[in-house]
């Protein structure tokens, strides 16, 4: 018997997705396919693991079947990459690129500068300044050194926020503690300088409980604003959203950031979504609260692709069945699909939310690529170039720039105009120096040696 194209279209489906009954569109579209054509993005963390290769083989087919972003749960962390001073180990993240290209999908990068994860011997240097200050830039360069080209995005400061009274976390944070401030806008100009082509994000939880006052979201903004005056090459922000399914005011609060950000021309994007329910709910959970759940998941959705300056909706995990929230957060069946890897309401909610906003509607703050086969990287700002010449630094691109020389510890050593597209760089010692370049719109990080 011939079975109609609907008909075979949800057997298969149902065998690669495990749709359950309550699964309507499981069977007809992927989330990828939708985001695509979008011009997003939509992931979901590979665990543990999957990287330990100790996990059902359901996880992996319905990961690289529904999404085109990936990011590893703990393994580009610091602890992670580079466990000893010097000894760097990118086998896992070596395994998760690998993955990426050979599903076409993009890599996220998490996390350069984070209090968190940080192994022992980094700890140990508490108090020195100039070693910590060499430690993170080590790492920062060699990391995203290594994975040039690999890595389109990068959390380059995770969590520096307080909980308190939202200022710099000042206690916990071995970065803060010793090196101050200049932590941050140091990490984000080696970032640049390592892989000028990567985005950059700023990443935090909390900052989807809205933009009122004295919220972790207003000092976010504020230094967001303080970075793009100087020229910190920050090009995004990433709102993790961990909440629980009593928070139904976030997306709201998500949609005001995306529209406070897009004032600097910085994207937001969802990075670690999950809505858990209260801890040993899971067996009194009934189809309404499931469906309240797809209700949640679907309003982000539609502010995601409401708001034209965000890309990525990310979400922190695959199945109930592996997730950080029954293990550590008291929350539990916050994902998409359930332990027995049948997709859930919320997978539903969010074809349905794609399926609202047709492609022609939905803004993308990526460039296409002509043929549309994928999504490029951010839409650049216009370019200007820079040489040396003895010690004459030209600038093409721009007739005025302002001229910044930091040294390779990230500290400021001049600062200056250049006019008619170039500046005298004479009364500089010889050395290596990270020099940035602001003109308009536009700028530069580059390395210069002057001799
Ligand atoms: C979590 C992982 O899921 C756990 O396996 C690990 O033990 C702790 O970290 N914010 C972040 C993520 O930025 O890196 C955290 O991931 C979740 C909260």
């Amino acid at each position: 018997m011939k079975l109609n194209r609907s008909v075979s279209r949800f057997a298969l489906g149902a065998v690669l997705l495990g749709a359950s009954a309550w699964n309507t569109f499981a069977a007809e579209e992927t989330l990828r396919d939708l985001a695509k054509e979008r011009g997003r993005y939509i992931g979901a963390i590979l665990n543990s693991e999957w990287f330990r290769g100790d996990i059902e083989p359901e996880f992996e087919q319905i990961h690289k079947t529904q999404f085109n972003t990936v990011v590893a749960e703990n393994e580009m962390k610091f602890d992670a990459t580079e466990p000893s001073e010097g000894q760097f180990n990118y086998t896992y993240g070596d395994k998760m690129v690998q993955y990426a290209k050979e599903n076409g999908m993009r890599v996220r990068g998490h996390a350069l500068a984070w209090h968190s994860q940080v192994p022992n011997w980094v700890n140990n240097y508490k108090g020195q300044k100039e070693k910590l200050l060499q430690v993170l830039k080590t790492h920062i360069d060699s990391v995203v050194g290594h994975w040039k080209g690999d890595v389109a995005e990068w959390d380059v400061v995770n969590e520096a926020v307080n909980d308190g009274d939202h200022t710099w976390r000042d206690q916990g944070s071995v970065w803060f503690e010793t090196i101050g401030e200049e932590f941050l806008d140091s990490a984000f100009v080696w970032a640049h300088a390592a892989d000028p082509d990567a985005e950059l994000c700023y990443n935090d939880y909390a900052i989807e409980w809205g933009l009122g006052q004295g919220s972790k979201a207003g000092f976010v903004l504020e230094q967001v604003k303080r970075w793009k005056e100087n020229g910190i090459p920050i090009t995004c922000v990433g709102t993790q959203t961990h909440i629980e399914i009593a928070h139904e005011t976030t997306p709201e609060n998500v949609r005001a950031f995306a529209k406070a950000l897009a004032e600097y021309g910085v994207t937001l994007n969802i990075t670690e979504l999950d809505i858990g329910f209260p801890n040993g709910s899971a067996s009194s959970l009934g189809a309404a609260d499931y469906a309240k759940q797809g209700h949640l998941y679907r309003q982000f959705m539609d502010v995601f692709l409401e708001e034209p300056n965000m890309g990525e909706f990310v979400i922190w995990g695959l199945t109930d069945a592996h997730s950080w929230l029954d293990a550590q957060q008291g929350k539990t069946q916050g994902l998409l699909w359930d332990k027995q890897y049948k997709p859930k309401p919320a997978f539903d909610s969010l074809i349905v939310s794609f399926k609202a906003h047709p492609a022609s509607e939905v803004v993308t703050p990526y460039k296409l690529d002509k043929d549309t086969t994928s999504i490029a990287r951010h839409v650049e700002s216009p370019r200007i170039s820079a040489s040396l010449v003895g010690r004459t630094l030209s600038i093409s691109g721009a007739s005025s720039a302002k001229i910044e020389l930091f040294d390779m510890q990230g500290r400021p050593v001049f600062s200056g105009k250049a006019e008619s597209s170039s500046i005298n760089l004479s009364n500089i010692a010889e050395g290596l120096y990270v020099v940035r370049i602001h003109a308009g719109s536009a700028n530069l990080i580059q390395r210069i040696a002057i001799k």
